[in-house]
């Protein structure tokens, strides 16, 4: 065939496929029977074809019907560079994307409407890229600190995680594209990740580690899902009928799409009658996935019904009805200013103030006349590294980049390395340079001497944590705790900023340093809002979405010996008592608590009541708190509402977070705080009935500024 006829059969089938979408499109039956008309067109080959990959993200697509094929992308940072073949760059000059901070910033601003923001914008960037499903946000618990993607997911609490899951999904829908939640479930440690069993009790399964992905389905109305690497109770996720059939597909009635890990399927039959719509991540011939050739021999086996197919199509179908062919796509922006400010405002709203005991911050920018920046994180970006989702950041500003930004003329601002972030292997920890490098050490000494005040900029990096693979433990990676022993010992006006999606042990940094700023890998914006931190233009609100232990073996998983698994096994032997549950519960001190964060304002809490002494189960708490700004700035404050059972029947934690608030207050103004809490959410997962239990009798209500600093406490009493 020569070009031109080429070119026109391409014109021709082109238009023909386009004339049929919008002959489907402005069709006005129901979606529903637009669909079944659909699938009873369709051969089996044509059914199986929907159900797999086509290319490293995209899948299905029936051209002859004008079906288009769905285009995946990652998340959870923004929209992922593009793919050519496999897994290399397409090389493209139009494939940037904004770099939104990490899960773990976003779960620190507490904040559900900058959630939405993220998702809004990102869906947004998702639609310019021609993406039709994002595979965001993920949010599996944080389980262990050590986790390799502690920094894309939340938190270690159930109900933050949810609150902030619900508006990312609702975000990225907003704009016709699908979000993925990920990864169902119990997905909580990178080691063996893809071959690891879970023992856990359904308690401790209800209660902890699904209820985010309930509420991303049932309030959210997320249109897909994927199944997480490891097994839970002795079956993949991808092929397991109790998490895929049961729960979500029958209790929380989920119609949209169940798609694996890419690569994560492991069957044709158990997964496809276990719940598996859509096998993904796979490499050609295409034809040879578990969900291709071998699906249809399983259909003509009579293992594997017509019926569990066209379901599966459905749902396919259903999904690009409401995205690729609801008819209401817009064409998207990328990189817009309002993108930037979204980037922005989460970032300001992550950084977490640690210590500031001597009131160094914020910075008096009139007096001071130098500062060291000192460290590779003030130079590194974060939009890329490691193994896993990156995004190719249209820009990002660096923590020194940022400085100058806003103190390039007034302050002489001096640069000193201060250790090399490198890492040699992508290994766990053991792959970083066993000595600190004391040429640069000296560097850093020698402009910390001769300054003012010293910014101390260290902690991981994007290599350091990753997928795939989770850290050795929790120890500050490079030698940094020698960097910053030497610079404070020369300068005693230093401040060390912290940057990492996860904790790790600064415990001697607490002892010995008086001002720790905790940033994130915060996306593209990160400097610009660092250094308006540092000087007080942002007013740190931040609060820690996970428990910082003073040591590893303090944290439940640890202290148990459960974690990593012995065999391939891996017994979740503390149930409910994750994260904070367990150290409030056990009475072990964390280094910082979970909800910890300070202000360069403080805070009064007073006059925590309800609307009533007695509730029924079927009704809901009105509580209020009186939260007073008594410093000199306006601050935006997160209020904390938590819930314990005293003398329960059941094994409880000391007290669960049942709500929050985030609000702003002017200096010396008040605010009355209403936080509403549904009786049903003091219930219990009853493993014997298999029901949720709200148990009789009095509860106590804690309100503070973070899990430890509780200063109002009520009760009530369920009848
Ligand atoms: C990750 C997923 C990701 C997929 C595609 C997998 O390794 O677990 O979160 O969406 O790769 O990049």
């Amino acid at each position: 065939m020569n070009k031109v006829s080429k070119y026109l059969l391409i014109t021709l089938i082109l238009v023909f496929a386009l004339n049929n979408v919008k002959a489907q499109m402005q069709n006005s039956q129901s979606v529903d029977a637009k669909i079944t008309s659909i699938i009873k067109q369709l051969t089996i080959e044509e059914k199986i074809s929907l159900l797999h990959s086509s290319g490293i993200f995209s899948a299905g697509g029936i051209q002859r019907l004008g079906i288009p094929e769905m285009m995946t992308d990652d998340g959870p940072l923004g929209v992922r560079e593009d793919v050519k073949q496999g897994w290399g760059s397409a090389n493209l000059t139009t494939d940037s994307a904004t770099f939104f901070p990490n899960g773990s910033a976003l779960a620190a601003t507490w904040n559900p409407d900058l959630a939405y923001r993220f998702g809004h914008d990102m869906g947004e960037e998702a639609r310019a890229r021609k993406k039709t499903i994002m595979l965001a946000p993920a949010f599996n618990i944080c389980r262990t600190p050590l986790c390799g993607r502690t920094y894309e997911y939340y938190s270690e609490d159930p109900f933050l995680n949810a609150r902030l899951a619900v508006q990312a999904v609702k975000g990225i829908q907003s704009q016709n594209v699908a979000a993925c939640v990920k990864h169902y479930a119990i997905n909580n440690q990178e080691v063996e990740r893809g071959r690891v069993n879970v023992e856990i009790d359904e308690r401790a399964l209800r209660e902890i580690y699904l209820p985010a992905f309930k509420a991303a389905i049932t309030e959210g109305n997320a249109w897909s899902i994927m199944s997480a690497y490891n097994k839970v109770l002795g079956s993949y996720c991808s092929e397991n009928d109790f998490l895929l059939n049961q729960v979500l597909k029958g209790e929380w009635k989920f119609k949209g799409i169940v798609m694996s890990d890419w690569a994560g399927t492991h069957s044709t039959v158990d997964a496809a009658n276990h719940g598996l719509d859509l096998e993904m991540g796979t490499n050609p011939p295409y034809v040879k996935n578990y969900f291709a050739d071998p699906l249809i021999a399983a259909v003509k086996d009579g293992k594997v019904s017509m019926k569990v197919i066209d379901d599966k199509v459905y749902r396919i179908l259903w999904v690009t009805y409401q995205t690729s062919m609801s008819g209401n796509q817009s064409l998207g922006k990328i990189n817009t200013p309002e993108h930037s400010q979204t980037a922005y405002d989460i970032a300001a709203e992550s950084i977490v103030l640690l210590k500031n005991e001597k009131q160094l911050l914020p910075l008096n920018i009139k007096t001071i006349k130098s500062i060291a920046v000192i460290g590779d994180n003030a130079t590194r970006t974060f939009h890329l590294g490691g193994f896993g989702a990156g995004v190719k950041a249209r820009y990002e500003i660096t923590a020194l980049a940022g400085l100058k930004n806003r103190l390039g003329k007034s302050v002489d601002i001096r640069f000193a390395q201060g250790y090399s972030g490198v890492i040699k292997s992508m290994k766990r920890n053991a792959d970083v340079e066993p000595k600190a490098d004391s040429t640069l050490i000296q560097q850093a000494v020698a402009v910390a001497k001769s300054s003012e005040v010293a910014i101390l900029f260290i902690g991981g990096n994007r290599d350091f944590e990753s997928e795939s693979r989770d850290r050795a433990d929790l120890s500050l990676p490079f030698n940094e705790q020698a960097l910053v022993d030497a610079v404070t010992t020369v300068n005693s006006n230093t401040i060390v900023v912290v940057v990492g999606g996860a904790p790790y042990d600064i415990s001697k940094i607490k002892k010995n340093n008086h001002t720790i700023v905790w940033s994130w890998y915060n996306g593209s914006e990160n400097g610009n809002a660092l250094a308006d931190m540092l000087i007080g233009k942002v007013n740190p609100s931040g609060k820690l979405p996970f428990t910082f232990p003073a040591s590893l073996n303090d944290s439940p998983a640890h202290a148990l010996n459960a974690y990593p698994g012995e065999n391939l096994q891996v017994n979740y032997k503390e149930g409910i008592l994750v994260g904070y549950r367990w150290f409030d519960t056990k009475k072990i001190e964390p280094l910082y608590c979970f909800g910890y964060g300070l202000s360069y304002t403080n805070f009064k809490y007073t006059d925590l009541s309800t609307d009533k002494e007695n509730y029924k189960a079927s009704e809901t708490i009105t509580a209020t708190v009186i939260v007073r700004n008594t410093g000199k700035y306006a601050g935006k404050e997160t209020v904390q509402l938590y819930v314990g059972k005293p003398g329960s029947v059941v094994e409880r934690a000391d007290k669960e977070l049942k709500a929050f608030k985030k609000i702003e207050i002017a200096s010396g103004a008040t605010s009355n705080i209403v936080l509403k809490v549904p009786v049903k959410d003091l219930a219990y997962y009853d493993v014997k009935t298999k029901s949720w239990v709200v148990e009789p009798g009095q509860y106590k209500l804690y309100a503070g500024t973070s899990s430890k600093d509780i200063t109002q406490i009520s009760s009530i009493t369920v009848n």
